[in-house]
């Protein structure tokens, strides 16, 4: 019996592989526009980096987790996402030493054990970006707007972007108090799940698929109504320069984070084509984080893109193989030897020049020249190469000329 994949990771084949480098490099494109650059960090970490920054109460930590012990007998975690490790790194290497402002952007795969459906994998690819050493609300705006940038490069653009504020820890924990009294007098409508949470992580409860929840906290207090003074005049501040260059926005109250160390300015690109899974994008302020992970007292914010669900999104609007600029047909050994090194010539002059390896007849090679798309082909039969021509054939319009195989490249607008 053959040996399979695992579920939930997925191989990215020839034909859809394309779709990604497209994403990819628009990604790198825009991101360096606004000042980022890559940074790229080990996809294992250690354990305890996880249950201290994403939280103990979490579902990623409690549930979802790759974790075991190498031979040394220390707990490893294959990462559930970016933002830990990157700031694990920004402290290891003090980053903040070299510059105020740290811009950093990551590619690359991720883990949870989730229960895998469409847009939901156990194995899927994010593209993130975070921002160390900034709490001005003109950075929150900033990455706000570089997303919107990287959505309107890559043609999508029925997306809304909801905003939100999920205060700091001076107003949070009164919310929270307040939060957890009016979930008191609706235990009976929650879920097992949010019954059992809604003390150690109640503002999960708001966030709770289940339609009984969604309608037994319709009227619960929002985290918007209780912020204190300063984080109301950041969040005023992040809208309002939101507006001033013409963001595409809205607010959602209720929106909160899967992820413990949230604070302030929190937000989702969501869609209406994704079914259940319709955050393309999610992040946001994590002023505390880098303290709590032993580095200075510095703030941060950034997003993640999951790339499994933008190749969703782009659907019809894929990006096809590169097909052949020319195709070369040997007819005979001679030609074929002759053939192989103007192949290998062409390439390295900057043409996608391909070959076919099993000696066929012409009506074959040109068969599978069609296939592969090539926009010529040039055909050296025996005659041709004592001539040391070719026929070049245009597969557009089948029209037909003789060339000098010496001036092949040139006529191929070669380097
Ligand atoms: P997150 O909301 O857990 O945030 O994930 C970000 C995005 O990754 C999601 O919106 C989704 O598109 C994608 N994603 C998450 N889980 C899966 C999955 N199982 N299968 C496919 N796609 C998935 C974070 O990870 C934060 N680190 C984002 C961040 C960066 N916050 C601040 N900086």
């Amino acid at each position: 019996m053959s040996i399979t994949g695992i579920k939930g990771m997925n191989d990215i084949l020839p034909g859809e592989v394309e779709t990604w480098q497209f994403l990819e490099v628009a990604a790198r494109r825009v991101f360096a526009l606004h000042g980022f650059s890559e940074i790229r960090v080990p996809v294992v970490e250690k354990t305890e980096l996880f249950c201290r920054s994403i939280g103990e109460t979490t579902d990623i930590v409690e549930k979802e987790m790759y974790s075991f012990c190498d031979k040394g007998g220390t707990s490893l975690t294959l990462r559930p996402e970016g933002t830990a490790a990157v700031m694990r790194a920004f402290i290891q290497h003090k980053l903040h030493a070299l510059d105020p402002v740290a811009k950093l952007y990551y590619l690359g795969p991720m883990f949870r054990y989730e229960r895998p459906q469409k847009g939901r994998y156990r194995q899927f690819h994010q593209i993130g970006a975070e921002a160390v050493g900034v709490d001005d609300p003109r950075i929150d705006a900033q990455i706000l707007a570089m997303l919107q940038h990287f959505f309107d490069e890559i043609g999508l653009d029925d997306l809304d972007l909801q905003v939100n504020s999920l205060g700091c820890p001076q107003c949070r924990p009164l919310y929270r108090t307040q939060l957890v009294d009016f979930l008191e007098t609706r235990l009976g409508d929650l879920c097992d799940d949010c019954r059992r949470r809604y003390t150690t992580n109640p503002l999960r409860v708001l966030d709770c698929k289940a339609t009984g929840c969604g309608e037994a906290t319709a009227a619960a207090p929002a985290m918007l109504d209780h912020l204190c003074e300063g984080c109301d005049e950041h969040f005023t501040a992040v809208r309002l320069h939101l507006e001033d260059i013409g963001a595409r926005f809205t607010i959602n109250r209720r929106m909160v984070r899967g992820l413990d160390y949230y604070t302030r300015t929190t937000f989702e690109m969501v869609t209406a084509n994704l079914g259940a899974q319709n955050a393309v994008a999610a992040g946001g302020r994590y002023d505390g984080l880098v303290r709590q992970l032993g580095g200075p007292a510095l703030p941060g914010i950034g997003f993640a893109m999951g790339v499994e669900r933008l190749v969703l999104l782009m659907g019809e609007d894929r990006r096809a193989v590169q097909p052949p600029d020319i195709f070369l047909a040997a007819l005979g050994d001679v030609a074929q030897r002759r053939v192989f090194s103007l192949m290998h010539d062409l390439q390295r002059r900057g043409v996608r020049a391909e070959i076919d390896y099993q000696g066929r007849s012409l009506k074959a090679q040109m068969r599978r020249a069609d296939k592969l798309g090539a926009a010529r082909v040039l055909i050296v039969g025996e005659d041709e190469l004592t001539r040391g021509v070719g026929q070049l054939r245009n597969m557009g319009d089948s029209t037909q000329r003789e060339v000098s195989l010496d001036e092949l490249p040139r006529e191929l607008g070669a380097k």
